[in-house]
């Protein structure tokens, strides 16, 4: 028996719509909302800020799950946590005292996690691993939704599971990028604990019953 965390992402909402996809989520099996903030410079692309995620906190009764695609993330963590994240998870690769950005986003209230890159090893995070109550591992290069999942995924999974295993943790590893049915099952069975999807939840017919579909598959 699982009990897998579903996480829509809702950079692949119609924001024209954002309240009518907020209940969507809150009245489906998901657990929590995946919130991707990108600044046109660690990634190429820019998606929204405070304004909007303060927009779905009003609506949500679910946690906000914030994915941090910005440059020196610790900039910005009390106003993230001000306007209603409950996980913040900054990249490794974006900030340089990884540890004290940690502690910051614990000191704001909120669950901290770090963000591997596609390239970026499972390895580095050996020392600051007790400290992550989640490890997000990008299945693609981030910055837009809708890409193929990368297969190397699988690997790295595995190798951060043991890891957790061997130093007797519990923390979440959570994929994204490309999750669909085709890889959920395989990514559960490598140790992933919490699946982010855009495209394949909000570009399909009936996303309810596809977060529902999810579920029972991984059950
Ligand atoms: C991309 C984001 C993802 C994205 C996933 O950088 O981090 O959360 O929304 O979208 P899909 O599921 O469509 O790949
Ligand atoms: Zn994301």
């Amino acid at each position: 028996m699982s009990n897998i965390i579903i996480a829509p992402s809702m950079l692949a909402a119609d924001f024209a719509n954002l309240q009518r996809d907020v209940e969507m989520v809150n009245a489906s099996e998901a657990d929590w909302f995946h919130i991707d903030v990108m600044d046109g410079h660690f990634v190429p692309n820019i998606s929204y800020g405070m304004p909007v995620i303060q927009a779905i906190k009003k609506h949500a009764t679910k946690p906000l799950d914030v994915h941090l695609m910005i440059e020196k993330p610790e900039r910005y963590i009390e106003e993230f946590a001000k306007v209603g994240a409950d996980i913040i998870t900054v990249h490794y690769e974006s900030t340089v005292h990884l540890h004290r950005t940690l502690t910051q986003i614990e000191d704001a209230g909120c669950k901290a996690g770090v963000v591997l890159n596609l390239t970026t090893p499972v390895s580095v995070l050996e020392d600051i691993l007790p400290k992550c109550y989640m490890v997000l591992i990008m299945s693609i290069n981030p910055g837009f939704g809708g890409q193929k999942f990368e297969e190397i995924t699988y690997n790295k999974v595995k190798k951060l599971r043991k890891m957790i295993d061997e130093q007797g943790l519990d923390t979440h590893i959570e994929i994204d990028g490309g999750v669909t049915d085709k890889n959920a099952k395989k990514l559960m069975d490598a140790g992933a604990t919490a699946l982010v999807a855009g495209s394949y939840i909000f570009k399909s017919e009936n996303p309810t019953e596809t977060i529902k579909g999810m579920k029972k598959l991984l059950s």
